[in-house]
């Protein structure tokens, strides 16, 4: 059974999935934007749309509270009632991502301050200091009101704290900031002696003799210490945690039985470790917009979603947010074509998503999201976007059965925060892009029909075929250990260039590179050579694997066809043990193997030194695919994807290309009812979700 399927567990508690007995369908609901009069239309339209469940309160703190200590919670009676007669299930957020002005004016030293000392105003949202006193008990005391009141009514099924921690400031640099910051650091090293070892402070006489000599990591003249800045990441993660969990422990205690999230950014958010978030939250909910420009933004959409699924460790999860059409946000918002949110939606639900949800419900008139999308557009019904929202919401009703189905994934990639951030510090040999890297890898496997989950690197590996570890420079002894005892009882592992070299305080592994991973992969690496701005190095083939990579000749006449180069980065690579399957042609490293494999144990482990042309990289993943017996599919711009439940297999099969696919796909189409016995059609744009029995 994969890795995927394993029960969620969030704080030592059974995941409680919001009471709803369909798929979750809505939006951020806004009343408070409105005069009372169109909120009656609102759950109309809700009703007409197939809207379950609503997102309310999630700015509303100055409303809530309109001064210190002052509630006016009429408002929210109402509408709350309102939906709660219109069926409408709630999902009630805590309004703390906008502190209102009057907390800003009574407490200053409470405000945000960047790295270079600026003080950041309001009039805007996300304005406070994770690490203030006063935030702490300010926005204590709201969730507490809040749950007083509505915790036992019988609309709510969700709680929703806050909104995108972590978005908008990053970390706080304030004095308030360093304290907490220095209290963290005693907790995690206790002496101050082992925390001088650690950030390696006899570099550039950095050394401390009391614990308040230790700073946040203002701007400086040069680059400072980077274990310190990756401890202040660490400990900025860990500040808006503290800030989730307080509240969070507030609603379980006054609101027994109703889940509990926050919505991540699991793909887009660097500054928050979403795997040390994960275990704190009941249900695991995401936000997930498409870069509207970037060619195939659709295989981003399906890597948040495998990313989010492994953050819930394969149970169901919240699409809480994603657009019907435009954002507002990008140099150019682009604007989503018909049928295009549909692929979109149905993609996060093959993908485990048990919940579609939008920003927003209504289009605002005014503020900065006045040019958002939004399920009912500013023009109203009468409108396309109207239109595919009704649709999506009979679609989803007629897909009902595909809820806690689980997806089946072969592989997994490793993804790790901690190492995103070490990795794109400064001071390397070439500056590194962590998404780019695992971005290009996550890109060959869509292409290739292979369903991934997402692991940390110290996580269980034993479900899956392959395991992908692109760039993991930060690499613990323990995730070493486990990347090892993976391969040995017959994994087939791929690790690629620059892993293996820093400890947890970014120190260098003792030793040559890749440090701890070295016997596992049979190689040493002696120099990184990476190389100039749009230079590239040709490869060429040992012969040993094929095909795809036996006729890899450095020779672009021999095969014009094949992209049989790298770039950006070289290495100075010996075999230790490993074979060499593809070297250096050309070069700082020519002659020397650029892509190797190791017999380990009872597997096989793949090490990549360069940055292969994204085709190479995908014939040289097939190849690693082939090892472990994984089927790979040629490119056909058609995602497939299975969902298993208890007694049937679901199929959604989303056609990106602009011709209809034809796929040797059986079952029945849960949409229209038609059975497909041999083969299936879908048209271009197109969705299908079929239904099998299990172990047909
Ligand atoms: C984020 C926020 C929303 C809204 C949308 C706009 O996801 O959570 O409040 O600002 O972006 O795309």
């Amino acid at each position: 059974m994969p890795a995927s399927a394993s029960a969620a567990t969030t704080a030592g508690n059974a995941v409680r999935w919001p009471r709803l007995d369909s798929i979750a369908y809505g939006g951020d609901y806004t009343p408070e934007q409105w005069p009372e009069e169109i909120w009656a239309e609102d759950v109309r339209l809700m009703r007409e749309a197939g809207v379950n469940l609503v997102t309310v309160g999630v700015f509303s703190w100055a409303l809530l509270e309109p001064s210190e200590g002052t509630f006016d919670f009429g408002w929210l009676d109402r509408v709350i009632g309102l939906l709660h007669d219109g069926g409408i299930q709630v999902d009630l957020a805590t309004p703390t991502a906008a502190p209102p002005a009057w907390f800003l004016r009574a407490y200053p030293q409470a405000r945000p301050v960047t790295a270079e000392g600026h003080v950041l105003g309001g009039a805007s949202r996300q304005s406070y200091c994770p690490s203030s006193p006063a935030y702490a008990r300010a926005s204590a005391r709201i969730a507490e009101q809040l749950a007083t009141r509505y915790g036992q009514h019988p609309a709510l099924t969700l709680w929703h704290v806050h909104n995108e921690y972590g978005c908008h400031v990053p970390a706080c640099y304030c004095d308030q900031s360093a304290r907490a910051f220095r209290d963290w650091l005693r907790e995690r090293y206790g002496s101050l002696g082992d925390l001088n070892a650690a950030w390696g402070t006899a570099f550039w006489g950095q050394r401390y003799g009391t614990w308040d000599e230790i700073d946040v990591p203002r701007r400086a003249p040069t680059t400072v210490n980077p274990a310190l800045r990756l401890d202040f990441m660490r400990f900025s993660s860990d500040a808006f945690l503290d800030c989730f969990t307080r509240e969070r422990d507030i609603l379980h205690r006054l609101s027994s039985g109703i889940p509990v999230t926050t919505n991540f950014m699991a793909s887009s958010c660097k500054n928050i470790d979403y795997w040390r978030w994960a275990r704190e939250v009941d249900v695991v909910s995401n936000d997930h917009y498409l870069v509207a420009e970037q060619a195939a933004n659709h295989i981003d959409l399906a890597m948040a979603a495998d990313l989010t699924r492994s953050l819930a460790a394969g149970a169901p999860w919240l699409l809480m947010e994603h657009s019907t059409g435009a954002v507002n946000w990008q140099r150019r918002n682009i604007a989503k074509r018909p049928g295009e949110m549909r692929r979109n939606s149905l993609a996060h639900l093959a993908r485990g998503a048990d919940g579609i949800l939008f920003y927003q419900w209504r289009a605002s008139r005014s503020g900065a999201e006045k040019f958002h999308s939004a399920m009912l557009p500013h023009g109203g019904t009468a409108s396309r976007i109207w239109r595919e929202v009704v649709q999506l919401g009979r679609d989803l009703s007629a897909l009902g059965e595909l809820r806690a189905s689980w997806v089946a994934a072969g592989a997994a990639l490793v993804w790790d925060w901690e190492s995103y951030w070490a990795v794109e510090l400064e001071g390397h040999p070439a500056e590194f892009s962590y998404k780019e890297r695992i971005s290009a890898f996550y890109r060959q496997l869509w292409r290739g029909g292979v369903t991934c989950d997402f692991v940390h690197p110290e996580g269980d590996l034993s479900g899956y075929r392959v395991v992908l570890v692109p760039s993991l420079y930060l690499t613990t002894p323990r995730a070493a250990a486990n990347l090892g005892e993976y391969v040995a009882s017959g994994g087939t592992l791929v690790v690629s260039y620059f892993s293996g070299i820093v400890d947890a305080s970014d120190t260098v592994h003792p030793g040559s590179y890749p440090g701890p991973l070295g016997s596992l992969l049979g190689v040493t690496v002696e120099e990184f050579l990476p190389l100039r701005a749009g230079e590239q190095v040709r490869l060429r083939s040992a012969g040993v694997v094929g095909p795809g990579l036996a006729d890899a000749s450095a020779d672009a006449s021999a095969d014009a066809s094949a992209d049989n180069w790298a770039d950006a980065w070289a290495e100075m690579v010996h075999l230790a043990g490993a074979e060499t399957i593809l070297s250096y042609a050309d070069g700082p490293a020519a002659g020397a193997p650029a892509v190797t494999r190791h017999s380990f144990g009872s597997g096989q482990a793949w090490y990549i030194s360069t940055r292969l042309a994204e085709d190479l990289l995908g014939r040289v993943l097939s190849a690693a695919c082939a090892d472990a017996g994984l089927a790979v599919r040629a490119d056909g711009g058609v995602e497939v994807v299975l969902r298993r439940g208890d007694d049937h297999t679901f199929i959604t099969v989303i056609n990106h290309q602009d011709r209809t696919a034809e796929l040797p796909v059986t079952g029945v189409d849960l949409l229209t009812g038609t059975r497909y016995g041999t083969r299936l059609e879908v048209p271009a744009g197109e969705v299908r979700v079929l239904r099998q029995d299990s172990g047909s």
